[in-house]
């Protein structure tokens, strides 16, 4: 192993004894009171994991919440007090999801989960495809499609593929989006993950049912988090590169800047919470995608229910894509001698 992976294992580990045990913030492995109630989420940080973790404690669940910096784990365990359990982990370090995986089974004596909720992820920013650099759509896949599966095959067995375990089996939650079934101009790379986040799920959802474990797709629209801003500021300064997309990107960044600061356009991160809470508790089979976004028609019905040439035309209109670019006559004829 690489020193430098080697120190990173190191500090992981020792970030989880050091939660685990801390003085000031307190013993977080103390009884579970809820046995029925406890679930896994990924991302607890900030965001809609915030809001999830925060909304199924009201309603006495313990949370095993996934952060990757320890002061993250020390202030929300002193926020959560005994109802959640930090797991110091990133999502792409397979051996870490194991390890805190492992951590989880030792404290559920033998019982299923009632849940995981697959919420960690990113936004690489807003950029046209023909010029993004590889690595950020390695990194985009990465984070938010494969580490979920990553994280789904280490916890399956504590939701129900273990058949040692006592229960009922758990659900299985994963974060997509609205962008995961339409895409918007200068977002694919953020619409390719959670598209194949929903292929996923389908197919998870379809191979699971003989162990009664439901795999649901959660697709919101916008909601008041921090991935709208890193979506502008990891943008690449297009312009910076004479791409002959610069103008486009920039003029996407505005509308993304105006529309997003208009009333109403955010949801809170609390009413994803509140529709977890009623998919887990509930006893009847969950809908296999649950789409809960502000501005309905905008956000949902319009792209998703209209034929794909005339959305293109609504969605080029909206994104100064309509015009056909001018072409420059003497270039064009220059490449041709
Ligand atoms: N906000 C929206 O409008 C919206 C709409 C649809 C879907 N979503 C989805 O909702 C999920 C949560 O996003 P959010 O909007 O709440 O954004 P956010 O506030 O930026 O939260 C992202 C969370 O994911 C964690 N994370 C990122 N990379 C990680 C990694 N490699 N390993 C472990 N954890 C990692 C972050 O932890 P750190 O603090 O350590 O970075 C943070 O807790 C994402 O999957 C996103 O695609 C959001």
């Amino acid at each position: 192993m690489a020193q430098g992976a080697q120190e990173q294992e190191g500090w992981l580990l020792a970030g989880w004894q050091r939660s685990k045990y801390d003085e000031d913030a307190g013993p977080s492995l103390g009884v579970i009171v809820n046995i029925d109630r406890v679930v896994v989420v990924t991302g607890v940080s900030s965001g809609i994991g915030y809001g999830v973790a925060k909304s199924l404690i009201a309603h006495q669940c313990h949370i095993f919440g996934s952060v990757r910096k320890e002061a993250d784990a020390k202030r929300l365990q002193a926020e959560f007090g005994d109802f959640f359990t930090p797991l110091l982990f990133d999502v792409t370090d397979e051996q870490a999801v194991n390890r805190a995986a492992a951590e989880v089974r030792s404290r559920m004596k033998g019982h299923y989960l009632m849940g995981l909720v697959n919420n960690a992820g990113i936004h690489v920013g807003l950029d046209a495809l023909a010029d993004l650099p590889l690595a950020k759509l390695r990194k985009q896949l990465d984070v938010n499609l494969i580490a979920q599966v990553s994280v789904t095959q280490a916890f399956l067995p504590l939701l129900g593929t273990d058949l040692t375990l006592k229960g009922k089996p758990g659900k299985i939650l994963n974060m997509s989006s609205i962008y995961g079934s339409y895409t918007l101009p200068f977002c694919t790379a953020y619409s390719a993950s959670k598209a194949g986040l929903n292929a996923m799920s389908e197919g998870l959802r379809r191979e699971l049912k003989p162990f009664g474990i439901d795999v649901v797709i959660i697709a919101p629209g916008p909601i008041q988090t921090e991935i709208w801003g890193d979506a502008i500021r990891n943008a690449e300064p297009a312009e910076q590169k004479g791409s002959v997309f610069s103008e486009y990107v920039r003029k996407a960044r505005q509308l993304s800047e105006r529309e997003t600061s208009k009333p109403g356009w955010f949801w809170e991160p609390s009413v994803i919470g509140e529709k977890i809470w009623k998919i887990l508790n509930s006893s009847s089979t969950p809908w296999p995608h649950y789409v809960i976004t502000p501005n309905w028609w905008l956000n949902w019905f319009g792209p998703t229910f209209f034929p794909r040439d005339l959305v293109d035309k609504e969605v080029c209109r909206r994104f100064r894509l309509s015009r056909p670019i001018k072409r420059d006559a003497s270039i064009g004829s220059k490449k041709e001698e």
